[in-house]
């Protein structure tokens, strides 16, 4: 018979205690003071755009509606990579807590897309319904863009806790699908480029990066799988 001594117990339930307790404190940390943080750091680019839009803090140039689509399209294509190293990142490092950051980023994606959107929509297109679908259906990059617009809208809608838990397994099925609205937001931007594409370029190195990391990870899953 196995006797575990009473000090024993009490030592592991010490230290069971202190770890749940160091846990709590990331938590904590990352809830009331990294969140926040990350946050109000992602509404940089928006507000220099406001602060830039009233030369308050620079100037938008000459175009300034081009250069409002421009900043909001880029830091869009941005958030969407950066929401997609997240997995990649945890795995390498073991810093599980990233994964707590995963949605904030992906909703931050989206809204710069929604204000790269509605900047065409309102500056651009003045909200005249004849010239929106004209321009989505005869300039085959926006026909690709709109398209990544909704498959990122789709995402941004089911995005919360409950309707996780409702779709179960479909939930991470539909969200894959990222990777879709990434590609099709590489494509749309190295289409309209006219003469150096070496912006759209580095996006698409690092899309290609992360499509690989995620092929070789679901092969070496499956590979496990079949092993157990
Ligand atoms: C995931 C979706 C999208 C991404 C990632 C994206 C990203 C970008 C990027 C990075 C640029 C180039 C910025 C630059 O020249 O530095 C761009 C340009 C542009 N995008 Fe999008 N976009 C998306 C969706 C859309 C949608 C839905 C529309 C409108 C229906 C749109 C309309 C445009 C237009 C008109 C330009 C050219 C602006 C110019 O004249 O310089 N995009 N986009």
């Amino acid at each position: 018979m196995v006797t575990v001594s009473r000090s024993r117990i009490c030592t592991m339930d010490w230290i069971s205690e202190k770890t749940s307790d160091r846990d709590m404190d990331t938590v904590r940390q990352i809830r009331f003071i990294w969140k926040p943080f990350v946050f109000i750091a992602s509404l940089v680019p928006f507000a220099l755009v406001i602060g830039d839009l009233f030369d308050v803090t620079g100037s938008l140039g000459a175009n300034p509606v081009e250069e409002i689509q421009d900043r909001f399209g880029n830091w869009g294509l941005r958030y969407i990579l950066i929401a997609l190293s997240v997995t990649p990142l945890r795995a390498i490092s073991h810093w599980n807590w990233l994964v707590r950051f995963r949605r904030m980023l992906g909703l931050f994606a989206f809204f710069y897309i929604l204000m790269h959107f509605l900047t065409w929509l309102v500056l651009d297109q003045g909200i005249l319904l004849s010239a929106i679908t004209e321009d989505i259906v005869k300039r085959p990059f926006i026909t690709i863009g709109f398209s990544a617009f909704l498959i990122l809208t789709a995402l941004a809608a089911t995005s919360t806790a409950g309707i996780r838990r409702r779709l179960g397994r479909r939930w991470q099925k539909l969200h894959n699908w990222v990777y879709v609205a990434a590609i099709l937001g590489v494509w749309h931007y190295w289409w309209q480029v006219k003469l150096d594409a070496s912006d759209p370029a580095i996006y698409a190195v690092i899309l290609v990066a992360l499509l690989a990391y995620r092929l070789w990870r679901r092969r070496s899953q499956a590979r496990i799988r079949a092993g157990a």
